[in-house]
Formats: C-alpha cells, sequence, structure tokens
C-alpha cells in the first residue's frame, strides 16, 4: 500500500506555492534519494478552496506539470446529479485524489464516483475518491450541541465510513485516532488520508483531535496530511524532512 505525506498548500495564491514548493522540494529530492521506499520525486500536494477558487484549474494543470500529485480537497455536498456533474469536470483535470462530504449520503456518493470515473476516462492511472466523515475540528461536543447529532462521534465515523465503502470509494480522510477502527470495519485496503498531523513542539491551532506522524504510522494511517506544521515553519524544508522521515 503506497504511503505518503501529502502536503497541504494552503495559499492564496500560485506564486506563494510555488515558492514554497521549490523549498520543500529539494529535501524530497534528498530524502528519496536514500530511502528503500519507492515515491514520486515530488511532493504530493493538497490544494484546497483557497487557492482552487483564487487560482482557477491552471494551478492544477502547473503542479501536474512540475511532477506533483495533486489532490483537490473540495469536499463537495449537493444533490447527486450537480456533485456528479461536477466530479466528471474534476476528473478531467488529471487530479490524483478528490473528496466529498460523506454526509451527503451514499447515492450522492455513488454519482461522485459514477462522475468522476467518466471524466477521468483518458488516464490510465484512476483518481482516488475519499469521503470525509467528520471535520478534525469537529469534537463530539460540537457534534452533540451544534449538530443535534446525539451518537458518539467513533459511531458516526465508523457508519460513514462504511457508507463511503458501501457506495464504491477508496476510502475517507478521518482523524489519525480513527484509522485503525476504519481500518477494521471497512478493509485494509480501504485508505485512511488523515490531517490534524502535528509535530509534538506545535499548537493545535484549531485542530481538536491531533497526532504526530509517528503516531499517525503507529496508528495505521495511510496518508498524512500536513498543513501548517510546514507551511508556517520558520525552517519548511526541515519540518517536511522531519516529518517525512517520521512518517516513512
Ligand atoms: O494546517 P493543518 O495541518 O491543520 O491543515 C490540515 C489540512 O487538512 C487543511 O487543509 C484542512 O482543510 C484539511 N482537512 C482537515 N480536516 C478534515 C479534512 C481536511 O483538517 N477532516
Amino acid at each position: 500500500m503506497a504511503k505518503d505525506v501529502i502536503v497541504a498548500c494552503d495559499f492564496a495564491s500560485a506564486d506563494e506555492t510555488i515558492k514554497f514548493l521549490d523549498k520543500v522540494t529539494r529535501i524530497r529530492d534528498e530524502v528519496v534519494a536514500c530511502d528503500h521506499v519507492n515515491l514520486a520525486k515530488r511532493p504530493f500536494v493538497k490544494i484546497g478552496m483557497e487557492l482552487f477558487y483564487a487560482e482557477g484549474p491552471q494551478i492544477i494543470k502547473t503542479l501536474k506539470d512540475r511532477g506533483h500529485k495533486v489532490f483537490l480537497d473540495l469536499k463537495l455536498h449537493d444533490i447527486p446529479n450537480t456533485v456528479k456533474k461536477t466530479m466528471q469536470v474534476l476528473g478531467s483535470y488529471g487530479v490524483d485524489m478528490v473528496n466529498l462530504h460523506a454526509a451527503g449520503g451514499i447515492e450522492m456518493m455513488e454519482a461522485a464516483k459514477a462522475g468522476l470515473m467518466l471524466g477521468a476516462a483518458r488516464f490510465s492511472e484512476k483518481p482516488k475518491l475519499i469521503a470525509v466523515t467528520q471535520l478534525t475540528s469537529t469534537d463530539e461536543e460540537i457534534m452533540h450541541r451544534e449538530l443535534l447529532i446525539d451518537k458518539p462521534l467513533d459511531e458516526v465515523v465508523r457508519q460513514y465510513a462504511l457508507n463511503a465503502k458501501e457506495a464504491g470509494l477508496d476510502g475517507v480522510v478521518c482523524s489519525a485516532f480513527e484509522a485503525a477502527e476504519v481500518h477494521d470495519f471497512c478493509g485494509a485496503d480501504f485508505l485512511t488520508v488523515t490531517p490534524g498531523i502535528r509535530l509534538s513542539k506545535d499548537g493545535a491551532d484549531d485542530q481538536k483531535r491531533v497526532m504526530t506522524p509517528a503516531e499517525a504510522k503507529a496508528a495505521g494511517s495511510d496518508y498524512i496530511v500536513v498543513g501548517r506544521p510546514i507551511t508556517a515553519a520558520d525552517k519548511p524544508s526541515d519540518a517536511y524532512a522531519e516529518v517525512v522521515e517520521a512518517f516513512l
């Protein structure tokens, strides 16, 4: 199973993103050169709403042309027909991973998968479709008090993951705390993509449930998504190297 560190490029512009990636890519070259793991040379990056809406699809082409794998994190959540057509467009961009909210239900997720595969028909390597279970900024108290979901958090995550699997998705975005349970319920091949990662010295920012890269590895995460611990570090390249060495 491919494991990798996905760097969340939560920047406002393509310029800022490329400047940042130039720094961490050099480190990737060094780590990959002396490592046994067979990885793409460029860091796997995550493009979120801010950058995608600011720069449009060109940002994906720019990153793909530079050799990066791209996780397009737009977290779709709408009626099945709208999500299907939108996923078809996203699939045509050649993204490697894309996501939606499992809260949209099984029919929406099935429609998303069908649309994505139509859009990506010309690519031999098909994009992974991943469902968000609960945002890592949401805790059980928020779920109970604001969302009126009175089940325990782990039960909700488990059910959403099972729904995603039933709909034919490749995996879920979840907290690393839930990775082992998701694998138990949905199988070892069902991918767990886990944000909410912090180097031990970091503060949690707005994340409620956090783990270090080494803890996430031990918990069985397939991909960790790391943003501010790298992007806001004094030396992003050192922080990236530390994360990669601890996780891979
Ligand atoms: O900076 P930080 O490491 O907290 O960034 C985490 C990234 O993962 C952000 O881009 C955030 O949008 C994303 N994410 C998350 N929780 C989810 C899904 C995505 O934090 N459930």
